[in-house]
């Protein structure tokens, strides 16, 4: 493979794997397979599925994902392994299902991390790399190398193991910024390097990855892509490791919106109306609520391209100027990411037909039993909304889509509260063992009364870290979402709810998220993180 021929940009996706190591974005197999299919919808190149090696949860994902998602037609599936035989051997066979599999291999290269983290010298890594690498290349074709830290290494070693992985086999070469330290001059002079003195770089693809602890991944991907990076790793809504990991919609958007700019870099005439990746940016925005709501976070109100904000315009000066032409205060049009005009689309005399097919219009694949779910919260909701808008539907299809766990079930909730009561709360809630519980509780307001009332049926010592409302569509009758984030001992977990009423939802967010915390102790789950860990620490994959 030759870089220079290829004029189109790859799109990595880490979302399963880099973007769920950040606190709290745990998903369930079946989460991250949604997600993945997803994925596949929006036109991502390879989609990296988890970190085999790490526990038998993670080794299942990339497993089910190779099978239903790594079709001919679909996706490269990834997994990652460290520099080590037994991390490669697991993900290997996770991601036999897959047509198409990637291993995606790693040592980290700064002086820094050799000292402290792998208490290695340079001669080792570079032996290591070297033999890693060709280990992986017995198991599948197409592999990976990530040189760890590569933005604080030096640049001298870095081209000499780049050199020595490609030579053992490696058809992608990815240049990290881990700790997001670099900015975007120092990024393009990085790979304008590797490009310049690594010998064979022509033979593999230079990919990259990077940080947003000072809020430079973009910008500073944009600027590798000029001097000759062609593959991005990326996320969406720019999830993962502390401040996250570059945006997979900020990235694809700045390409499409400003193609003119890049297409010369990439070979091609400057006019050239071709897309530079194979996204279908049509499914950016579904994509983007669906990974808030699965991992309970939260997207910005001003964050580029999926904040709510994104698009609205405030001031009068600017709604006056788009009422005359579009043009004058809008690069991108919101259609261009997914988001219709909110029409209102459906009522109560709606039948189960014009539900189908809005929600396919809408981008959703349901099966028919996740459709039956979906139609009768359709009809409940017309009972209570005269007007359901395509953001409305989004939303209880979303909700009723979740993946977590169904153990506890709210059967009922009930508040009473006001200026001169105290709020009290009753819950009748289904235990795992099918048992009807019934207790109440008063709180200092409804939502804290509910809480401590489901607390005294389920009985696990939690602490509620985050609780956040938000409307779907303008209007009294609208639909609350509910997320929320719960803290059981160092692990964190999500909760997501719909409903036009917010005490419902609260409700339903709250079992969520403690039947995640459930079905994690029973068995306890152990995960490793991959780059936290030394090459000699011990799987927890068949434990
Ligand atoms: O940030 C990083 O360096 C990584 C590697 C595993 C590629 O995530
Ligand atoms: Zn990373």
């Amino acid at each position: 493979m030759n870089t220079q021929s290829l004029d189109r940009i790859i799109i990595f996706d880490t979302t399963l794997r880099d973007g769920e190591q950040s606190p709290g974005a745990t998903l369930n197999v079946e989460e991250k397979l949604t997600i993945a299919r997803q994925l596949a919808r929006l036109g991502v190149d390879v989609i990296e599925a988890g970190f085999p090696y790490s526990s038998p949860g993670d080794f299942e994902a990339v497993q089910k994902i190779a099978q239903a998602v790594g079709t001919p037609d679909g996706p490269t599936i990834c997994g990652l392994a460290r520099a080590t035989r037994q991390d490669i051997q697991t993900a290997a066979e996770a991601l036999k299902p897959a047509a198409k599999s990637r291993i995606h291999t790693f040592i980290a290269t700064s002086d820094i991390h050799l000292k402290y983290k792998l208490r290695k010298s340079r001669a080792e890594v570079l032996a290591i790399a070297e033999e890693m690498v060709g280990f992986a290349k017995t198991c599948v074709d197409d592999v990976e190398f990530s040189p760890e830290d590569a933005g604080r290494s030096d640049p001298a070693f870095l081209y000499e193991v780049l050199e020595r992985a490609i030579a053992a086999g490696a058809t992608t070469i990815n240049i990290p910024d881990t700790v997001g330290y670099l900015t975007p001059a120092e990024f393009g002079d990085l790979i304008r390097g590797i490009k310049e003195n690594v010998p064979n770089v022509d033979q593999a693809i230079i990919s990259v990855h990077g940080h947003n602890d000072l809020g430079l991944a973009v910008a500073n991907f944009l600027e590798a892509v000029k001097h000759g990076a062609r593959q991005l790793e990326c996320t969406i809504n720019g999830i993962g490791e502390r401040a996250g990991n570059a945006a997979l919609e900020e990235l694809v958007m700045a390409l499409h919106v400003r193609r003119q700019y890049y297409n010369t870099f990439l070979g091609r005439p400057a006019e050239s109306e071709a897309p530079l990746t194979n996204i279908d940016t049509r499914q950016i925005y579904k994509t983007s609520r669906l990974v808030s709501n699965l991992t309970g976070m939260l997207v910005q109100p001003n964050k580029a391209i999926v904040g709510t904000n994104a698009f609205a315009h405030e001031s009068g000066i600017h709604q006056d100027g788009v009422l005359k032409n579009r043009l004058t205060y809008e690069i991108m049009d919101a259609q261009l990411i997914g988001l219709t005009d909110n029409q209102i689309v459906l009522g109560k005399l709606s039948g189960r037909n014009a539900f189908r097919s809005r929600l396919k219009e809408l981008g959703f694949d349901l099966t028919e039993q996740e459709l039956n779910k979906a139609f009768v919260r359709f009809k409940e909701l017309a009972d209570k909304k005269k007007e359901i808008s395509d953001r409305d539907l989004e939303a209880i299809v979303n909700d009723e889509i979740q993946q977590s766990p169904d153990l506890f079930k709210l059967e009922l909730v009930q508040v009473s509260c006001g200026d001169h009561a105290s709020p009290t709360a009753t819950v009748k809630l289904q235990t795992p063992d099918g048992q009807e519980l019934m207790d109440a509780a008063i709180g200092t307001g409804p939502v804290d009364a509910v809480y401590k009332a489901i607390n005294r049926v389920v009985n696990v010592p939690n602490e509620l870290i985050e609780f956040s409302v938000q409307s779907v569509t303008a209007g009294i009758d609208a639909i609350g979402e509910v997320t929320i984030r719960l803290r059981h001992g160092d692990r964190i977990f999500a909760g997501h709810a719909a409903n036009t009423d917010i005490i419902v939802a609260s409700a339903q967010a709250y079992i969520n998220a403690l039947n995640r915390l459930y079905a994690s102790l029973n068995p306890p789950e152990m995960r490793m993180n991959p780059q936290h860990s030394s090459l000699e620490a011990t799987s927890t994959a068949n434990a």
